[in-house]
């Protein structure tokens, strides 16, 4: 039943289209740029949060700064994504690489919904401190983790079946 559905956005003349021509590169350079902004901004913020690199900088203004520029690469990154996907739908839907990429994609979510509203508040609330409240550090340390494990899943894609 899932398979027909995966089957069925191959089958899409946009998924034909796109696999056989330079669509196909061209939505991969898109993917690979967007998630090179996607992780800069989001290396920034992490780091700074952890005090490991721009403590002369507040924190909630580099947020405020650099997160516009980490949602602008992440909806990028899922459009160039999709289109790639639809072409090979039913086989990325199977290859655990994919599959791993995904949930840690999920974890990733829930991470910043957390930094959202538990680590923000207590950010602001430490004025902007040198040294922030644990539940921040612990936010970006595990974001630093799975956008990490997110690139290398992704890189291993195309290499298991
Ligand atoms: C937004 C966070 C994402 C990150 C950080 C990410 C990361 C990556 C990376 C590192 C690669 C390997 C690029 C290369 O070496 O050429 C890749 C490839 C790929 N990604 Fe993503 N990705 C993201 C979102 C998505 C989404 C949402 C989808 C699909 C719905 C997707 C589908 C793909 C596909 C189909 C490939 C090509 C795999 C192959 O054939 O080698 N990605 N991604």
């Amino acid at each position: 039943m899932l398979n027909e559905f995966w089957l069925s956005l191959e089958y899409l003349p946009l998924a034909g289209e796109i696999g056989a021509t330079a669509w196909f590169p061209a939505m991969e350079s898109l993917h690979v740029l967007s998630i090179t902004f996607l992780l800069g901004a989001i290396l920034m913020v992490d780091l700074r949060v952890l005090g490991l690199a721009g403590r002369a900088y507040s924190p909630s203004s580099m947020v405020s700064q650099l997160v516009p520029w980490a949602a602008g690469a992440f909806v990028v990154a899922n459009i160039s994504g999709l289109a790639m996907f639809i072409t090979r739908a039913s086989a990325h839907a199977a290859n655990p690489a994919f599959q791993i990429k995904m949930g840690l994609l999920l974890l990733a979510g829930l991470n910043i919904a957390y930094f959202h509203f538990r680590a923000m508040p207590a950010i602001l609330r430490a004025h902007d401190a040198t040294i922030l409240p644990i539940q921040a550090r612990t936010a970006a340390g595990v974001s630093l983790f799975l956008w990490c494990a997110i690139m290398l899943a992704g890189r291993w894609v195309g290499h298991v079946t």
